[in-house]
């Protein structure tokens, strides 16, 4: 997804050199990070993956995560090329629930994904993920809040009828 996400954006905005070193940085640190928290032997994970209920179980719920969060990544990135240089009102599945849904399938990928391995780095991660994407899932709802008059009001940020 790093490396797709951003070959998929037409009309894109440029970025600064610092914000896109330190995602590269992220990015590679942190997939150095679960790769080893996975492989390395004696740890948690293989307890819990003879359990296969629980297994299918998070696999489908981080499928599920995954597939909101592409879902609602296409719907928003197709505004972009809709209308270059613009915000629109984004519509459709479950940005009609949360502003963020994107975030949202984010977040749920990386909640299943510290479940099922259960060990230091992925709950770092789903921590930090969250510290990340929370803020920008309030500040975005609060751009459209202020952007867009007709902005739906019973739309929440980043949970579904709460937040
Ligand atoms: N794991 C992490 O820590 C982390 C951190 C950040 C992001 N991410 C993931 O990376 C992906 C992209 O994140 P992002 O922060 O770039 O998402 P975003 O701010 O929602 O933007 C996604 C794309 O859609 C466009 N867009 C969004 N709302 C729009 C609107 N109302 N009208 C027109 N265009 C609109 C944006 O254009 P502009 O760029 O021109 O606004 C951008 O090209 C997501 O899947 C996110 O979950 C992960």
């Amino acid at each position: 997804m790093t490396f797709i996400f951003p070959l998929r954006i037409k009309g894109g905005k440029p970025i600064p050199l610092f914000p896109f070193v330190a995602a590269v940085f992220f990015c590679s640190v942190n997939g150095a990070l679960q790769t080893s928290g996975i492989l390395l032997p004696n740890t948690q994970i293989h307890h819990w993956f003879q359990k296969a209920r629980f297994c299918l179980g998070i696999i489908i719920l981080f499928f599920t995560g995954m597939c909101i969060n592409i879902r609602s990544d296409i719907l928003l990135t197709s505004l972009r090329r809709e209308k270059e240089g613009t915000y629109q009102t984004p519509r459709g599945f479950l940005i009609e629930y949360v502003s963020g849904a994107n975030f949202l399938g984010e977040k749920v990928e990386w909640i299943c994904f510290s479940v099922a391995c259960f060990n230091l780095p992925s709950l770092a991660s789903a921590i930090f993920t969250l510290c990340n994407i929370g803020p920008r899932a309030l500040h975005h709802h609060r751009f459209y809040l202020e952007k867009f008059e007709d902005y739906p009001k019973d739309r929440k940020a980043l949970i579904p009828f709460l937040l």
